[in-house]
Formats: structure tokens, sequence, C-alpha cells
């Protein structure tokens, strides 16, 4: 697998890191990689690009192996004190990697949770100002925790999925305004590759 093939050229401590990871949080990256394949491969994004950001998409959210599973799997609304810790797993996960021989791993975990007209965070960038990388691995986060199961919730099918993306919803927590409009445009494209790439990983 090429995670674990670039762990041992490098040498690192990444796949001591990975191993941390629970196995619900290692899925969602085996299916944000499988997405960001096709998305990439739609957009015409090819060779280190390519390979960097399908590595990154494995290693998106390192940092929630820091943060204890009771609130992760909390089924309850989070307090603030807990939103601010699940938050803090881009920053962690982005200093997890900030020695890597790569870069873009690390600007992926601290960036995925941006978006494009400034609602995410850590730091409310916005538009272009996001690393492309981390624009593409967040809209191929988005699409997947929408089809997996939460504790909290039951996931969606493919299409309602693709409509909350492309259109939003009524309460407003989903909105196309958060992804770059170029990706959406090519993510409602290819979405039935993108269906049948996440739906190759087992919930
Ligand atoms: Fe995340």
């Amino acid at each position: 697998m090429y995670v674990k093939r670039q762990f041992e050229v490098e040498g690192s401590n990444l796949s001591t890191s990975f191993e941390f990871l629970d196995h619900t949080t290692r899925r969602h990256s085996a299916r944000v990689a499988a997405l960001a394949t096709v998305l990439c491969d739609n957009l015409n994004v090819a060779g280190r690009m390519r390979d960097d950001i399908v590595l990154s998409a494995h290693l998106h959210d390192i940092g929630k192996g820091a943060i204890p599973s009771a609130i992760l799997l909390k089924r309850t609304t989070l307090t603030a004190e807990e939103l601010r810790l699940v938050r803090a797993h881009t920053q962690i996960g982005a200093h997890i990697l900030r020695n890597s021989a790569q870069q873009i791993p690390a600007t992926v975990a601290l960036r995925h949770h941006e978006a494009w007209d400034g609602s995410g965070y850590p730091d409310g960038l916005k538009g272009e100002s996001i690393p492309f990388a981390a624009r593409v691995i967040g809209i191929c986060n988005a699409y997947c925790l929408l089809r997996e199961n939460r504790s909290y919730r039951k996931g969606l099918k493919h299409l309602p999925a693709l409509e909350m993306l492309l259109n939003g919803d009524d309460t407003g927590c989903h909105r196309p305004s958060m992804f770059d409009p170029a990706l959406l445009e090519v993510l409602g494209k290819c979405h039935l590759k993108m269906s049948a790439a996440a739906e190759s990983v087992p919930l």
C-alpha cells in the first residue's frame, strides 16, 4: 500500500502514529483516499501532487489519535470545551506530521476543515488562501462524513449526500458556498465514480 511504502522509505515515526487511529477513522481515511483518487483523476491532477494528495487523505485525521474516544463517539451534543478539543485534531495532526519529508500531509491535516466561504476552522481561511490539496480533501471528507454512520445519526445514501453538497440543506449546516466551486462542478460530473469509490471501502 502507498502509505506503508512511504513510511518505510522515510523511516519516520508516522506508521506508529497511524496505528494509534481507531478502526472507524482508518476506514474513513481510506474512503477519503479512494474518493480523492477519483477526484484527482477527473481534475487531471497527476504525478507527485496526486500521490501527495492521496497520502494526505490517509493521514488527514491523524490528530484524532490524541482525542479521547469518549468524546469522538459521544452521542449527545458536545460541550464548548469538547468541541474545541475535537477541532484541535487539525493542529495536532499538523504537529505530528511536521517533520515529514512531504509538506502537503501536514498542510492538509491543518487545513482540511477550512471552508471556501471562510466559515471553517482552525483559522477561517477563505477561497484560494486554502491550499488546493486541502480543498480537495475537504470536499471528499465532507461527502464521506455524510455517507457514514455516526454515533448520533445514520449515514445517507449517495444521492441525498450529493444533493446536500451541491445544494445545501434547510438547516444551513451544509452550504455549497463552503466548497471550491470548481471542485463542486467536477464532483457533480464524476459523482457516480466517487460513489463507487466510497462504497469500495466497507463501512
Ligand atoms: Fe478532520
